[in-house]
C-alpha cells in the first residue's frame, strides 16, 4: 500500500487503481469533441458586449466574405425553440434565459449568433467580422449597484421550502452570556473544468445523437427533446468520459438546443467548441454570497442562539439560490435557532451548482464565527465543538444517521500536531513568517436517487455492467465495478462496465455526491437477481434470500463478511443447471423515503434527490475536520498554505484510493477558495474581468506542499444499501474558514471576506 492506496480499515473495499487509468494516459478515452464525426461543419459563438439591452442590428458583410461561412444564424433566422424549464423548479434546464430567441440581451456574454463554417478557423475568423450595434442599458452588477432587486428565497425558489428555525432566537441571543455578531461574504467563483463545455450533434434521419460532456445524461436528452419539439426516444446523449464537471455539466444549458437546430437544419453534423472565457458566460458559476451571523452562547462554549442570514445573487430571469441555512442551523446543538435566505437580482447570467454549492459559502460563515467565539470564550475551537456535538439536529429533532464528527477532529488534531499551538495570535514565528494554525469542521450531505442498472454475468465469469451514470474523474467506472465483482463473486478484471450513454438504463445526476450511493445500490440490487438465479437453479429448496445475503460482501457487518469466503457460488454448476450460457438481469433501485412518482421521474431526466436534511424521521450527513497551517510574511504579507490535513468519515469507503484522491483534490480546492480564487466583476459593465486560466486564479503544486487526508472508519446502516455516504463535495467544506482562521492566529487580525490576498493583511 502507498500513500495513493491507503490500507483499508473496517467497512473499505479494496483501493484498486483506476477502471480507465489506462484509457486516460494513454489518450484512448474520448472526450466529446473528440468523436469522429461525418463531414461535420464547425460553429462559433458570437457572444455579447454588453449586459443589458438590445440589438439594433448586425452587419454581416464583412462575416459572410470569410471563405467557407456556410451561414451565420442570429435571433432573426435562428431555429425556432420551445421553452426550456428552469431546473429548480423541476425542469431540466440551468437558466430560463433563450438566446437567439429575441433582440433582448439579459447578460454579458449571452450567445447572440452562430457561426457556422467549413473549419473552425474559419468560423472564428467569420464571428471575430461580425459587427453588432447595440441600444444598451446600464446593468446592475451585484449587491452593491443601483437596480438589484432584493426577496427571500422562500417562495421564489421552489427549492427552497422554508427558512429553519426553533425556538426564540431573538430571547435567548438577547440574554446570552457571550455573542458574536460578524458579517462574512464570498465572492464569484467560476468552476470552468479542463474538458470546455463543446457540443457536437448528429442527426441520422429523425434521431440526433449529441456528444457532450454532460452529468446527466437523462436529463440532456429529455431537455433538448422538450425543447426540439421531438420525442426524447428520439435523441441519444453520449459522453463515455467527462474532463470534469464540478456542477458546471448538471443542467441543460442553453447551447446544445441550438446547435441540435442548426444541424438539423443544415444536414450535417456540427461541431461547437466554445473558448474558454465564453465558458464563463454560457454555463453557470458560483454567485457571491453575504451573511450575518449572530451567535450567542453561555460561558461554557454551549451554543444557545443562533442565526444566520444569507443573502446570494442571481440573475433578473432565475431564482437560483443554494440556501446553505438547510446544513447550518442543523449542525450544532441549539435550542434557539433563526434563519432567513435572500435573492439579490441584477444582469447576470444564471447561476448553478458547483461543488458542494450550499455548504462552502455558508460554512464558511459558520465556521468563521465558531473560531470568532471560540477566542470570546478562551477556548480551544476544537473543544468548542465538542460541547455543541450533537446526535440530533435541533430543528426537527431527528437523528443523525451516524455522526463522527467529533472522531474526525480528534484524529485530525493528532496527525496535525494541534496540541503544539501556542494560543494567542502572532505567538509562533519562523524568521519573517508568522505561522497561524487554524481548523474548521466540514460536512455534507448524503443523498441518494433512483437509479436502473442491467447486469450480465456470462459462464465464464465475464461480467458487463450498463448504467447510464457518469465519470467525471470520481472513479465511477471502478466503484461500479468492485460493487460487480464483489457481489457476483467474479474476478475484478472480468468486469466490464459501460456508462455516458442514454440509451442505457438510467442513472441521477452526478451531482450533490449521490453518484456512489445510488448507482452502487442499483448494480448491487441486480446482482442479487441475478444471484437470486443462479442459487435458485443449484439450491432450489433454499431460502433464496437467506443465502444471498450470506455471500455479500458489500455493506455488510464483518460476521457476514465472513460468511461470504465460506459458500462462494460455483458459477459453472449454476449455469449447467440453469442450461443457458448467460444471465441477465436488469432492475430498478429507488431510495427509502423516495416519492411515488420516482422511476417516472427517473426515466423522463427529473432529479429526485432524496435525503441529508429533508427526510421525514432521520438526517444523513457525511462529517470531517480539517486542519491548515498557514505562513503569513511579517514584510510582504504573502500567504502560504503549508500543510493540510483532513480526516474524514462517511460511511462505507467504496475504493481509499478514488475516495483519498476525491478528499484531497476538495482539500486543494477549499484552500484555493480561501486564498485564490474569485472572479472579477467590472461593476459599471457587469463583465467578468478575469475569465480565463492565466488571470483567474487556481492553486499549482508549489502552492499545496504537504496535504495529508485521513479515512476514518464507519458504518451506518441506515442511508442505502451499499452503506456509503458521498464524499465528492465534503473536502472543499470548511477548509476556507479554516485558513481564514489560521490567518487571525497568524497575524491576530479577522478576514471574513474571501478571497483573502496578501493586500487584505493590514497588521
Ligand atoms: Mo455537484 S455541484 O452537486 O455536481
Amino acid at each position: 500500500m502507498t500513500a495513493a492506496a491507503p490500507e483499508p480499515k473496517a467497512n473499505m473495499g479494496q483501493p484498486v487503481p483506476r477502471y480507465d487509468a489506462v484509457a486516460k494516459v494513454t489518450g484512448r478515452a474520448t472526450y466529446g469533441a473528440d468523436m469522429p464525426l461525418d463531414n461535420p461543419a464547425y460553429a462559433f459563438l458570437v457572444t455579447s458586449a454588453i449586459a443589458k439591452g438590445r440589438i439594433n442590428s448586425f452587419d454581416l458583410d464583412d462575416a459572410k466574405r470569410v471563405r467557407g461561412v456556410i451561414d451565420i444564424v442570429t435571433h432573426e433566422n435562428a431555429p425556432k425553440l420551445k421553452e426550456s424549464k428552469l431546473f429548480s423548479n423541476g425542469g431540466y434546464a440551468g437558466t430560463t434565459i433563450q438566446p437567439l430567441k429575441s433582440a433582448e440581451i439579459a447578460h454579458d456574454g449571452q450567445i447572440i449568433a452562430v457561426v457556422i463554417a467549413e473549419s473552425y478557423e474559419a468560423a472564428r475568423e467569420a464571428a471575430n467580422r461580425v459587427k453588432v450595434s447595440y441600444s444598451a442599458a446600464t446593468p446592475s452588477a451585484s449587491f452593491d449597484s443601483p437596480g438589484t432587486t432584493k426577496a427571500a428565497a422562500k417562495g421564489q425558489n421552489a427549492q427552497f421550502k422554508e427558512d429553519p428555525k426553533v425556538g426564540d432566537f431573538a430571547k435567548a441571543f438577547d440574554e446570552a452570556e457571550v455573542k458574536v455578531e460578524a458579517s462574512y461574504e464570498t465572492p464569484t467563483q467560476h468552476h470552468n473544468p479542463m474538458e470546455l463545455f463543446s457540443t457536437s450533434c448528429a442527426w441520422m434521419g429523425d434521431t440526433l445523437v449529441i456528444y457532450e460532456p454532460s452529468q446527466y445524461v437523462y436529463g440532456l436528452k429529455n431537455g433538448v427533446a422538450e425543447q426540439l419539439g421531438i420525442d426524447a426516444d428520439k435523441v441519444r446523449v453520449v459522453n463515455p468520459y467527462v474532463g470534469g464537471g464540478f456542477g458546471s455539466r448538471g443542467s441543460m444549458t442553453p447551447r446544445t438546443a441550438i446547435i441540435a437546430g442548426i444541424a438539423k437544419r443544415l444536414n450535417r453534423p456540427i461541431k461547437l467548441v466554445p473558448t474558454r472565457d465564453q465558458g464563463f458566460t454560457i454555463a453557470t458559476y458560483r454567485a457571491e454570497t453575504r451573511h450575518e451571523i449572530k451567535l450567542g452562547a453561555s460561558r461554557d462554549g454551549k451554543l444557545v442562539a443562533l442565526r444566520h442570514e444569507g443573502a446570494e445573487m442571481s440573475s433578473r430571469a432565475d431564482p437560483y439560490c443554494v440556501g446553505g441555512t438547510k446544513t447550518t442551523t442543523r449542525l450544532y446543538a441549539c435550542s434557539n435557532v433563526d434563519s432567513l435566505v435572500s435573492i439579490v437580482r441584477a444582469d447576470r447570467n444564471t447561476p448553478g451548482f458547483m461543488r458542494s454549492p450550499p455548504e462552502v459559502p455558508y460554512l464558511f460563515a459558520l465556521e468563521s464565527a465558531m473560531d470568532e467565539l471560540a477566542v470570546k470564550l478562551n477556548m480551544d475551537p476544537v473543544e468548542l465543538r465538542r460541547v455543541n456535538d450533537t446526535t440530533n439536529e435541533p430543528i426537527g429533532g431527528k437523528p443523525y444517521t451516524s455522526r463522527s464528527l467529533m472522531a474526525c477532529f480528534d484524529e485530525a488534531a493528532k496527525a496535525f500536531g494541534w496540541a503544539q499551538r501556542s494560543v494567542a495570535p502572532r505567538s509562533m514565528s519562523d524568521g519573517d513568517w508568522l505561522i497561524g494554525y487554524g481548523c474548521a469542521a466540514t460536512c455534507y450531505p448524503t443523498q441518494m436517487a433512483p437509479s436502473a442498472a442491467r447486469v450480465r454475468l456470462q459462464r465464464d465469469g465475464r461480467t458487463r455492467v450498463e448504467i447510464a451514470g457518469h465519470e467525471i474523474g470520481t472513479g465511477a467506472y471502478t466503484v461500479i465495478a468492485q460493487t460487480a465483482s464483489e457481489r457476483l463473486g467474479v474476478p475484478l478484471e472480468k468486469v466490464s462496465v459501460f456508462m455516458g450513454d442514454s440509451d442505457l438504463p438510467p442513472a441521477p445526476v452526478a451531482g450533490g455526491s449521490n453518484s456512489t450511493a445510488s448507482t452502487c445500490s442499483a448494480v448491487m440490487m441486480v446482482c442479487d437477481q441475478i444471484r437470486q438465479r443462479l442459487f435458485k437453479a443449484v439450491m432450489p429448496n433454499e431460502s433464496l434470500t437467506d443465502k444471498a445475503k450470506e455471500t455479500v460482501g458489500i455493506g455488510q457487518t464483518p460476521a457476514n463478511q465472513a460468511a461470504r469466503s465460506d459458500r462462494p457460488l460455483d458459477l459453472e454448476k449454476a449455469f449447467d443447471a440453469l442450461g443457458v450460457g448467460v444471465v441477465e438481469e436488469y432492475g430498478e433501485w429507488k431510495p427509502e423515503g423516495a416519492p411515488l412518482d420516482s422511476f417516472k421521474a427517473m426515466h423522463s431526466g427529473h432529479a429526485r434527490l432524496v435525503g441529508g436534511s429533508a427526510m421525514k424521521d432521520k438526517i444523513a450527513y457525511a462529517f470531517g475536520a480539517e486542519f491548515v497551517e498557514v505562513r503569513v510574511n511579517r514584510f510582504t504579507h504573502e500567504i502560504r498554505c503549508p500543510r493540510l490535513v483532513g480526516a474524514f468519515a462517511a460511511g462505507r469507503i467504496m475504493n481509499p484510493r478514488t475516495a483519498r484522491s476525491q478528499l484531497m483534490g476538495g482539500l486543494i480546492w477549499g484552500m484555493s477558495s480561501a486564498l485564490l480564487e474569485a472572479t472579477e466583476i467590472d461593476q459599471r459593465t457587469a463583465r467578468y474581468v478575469n475569465d480565463n486560466l492565466a488571470d483567474y486564479l487556481v492553486p499549482v503544486n508549489a502552492d499545496v506542499p504537504d496535504v495529508e487526508v485521513i479515512l476514518l472508519s464507519e458504518q451506518d446502516d441506515h442511508i442505502n444499501p451499499v452503506g456509503a455516504k458521498g464524499l465528492g463535495e465534503l473536502a472543499n467544506v470548511g477548509t476556507n474558514a479554516a485558513i481564514c482562521n489560521a490567518v487571525f492566529h497568524a497575524t491576530g487580525q479577522r478576514i471574513r471576506r474571501l478571497p483573502v490576498r496578501l493586500e487584505n493583511i493590514e497588521v
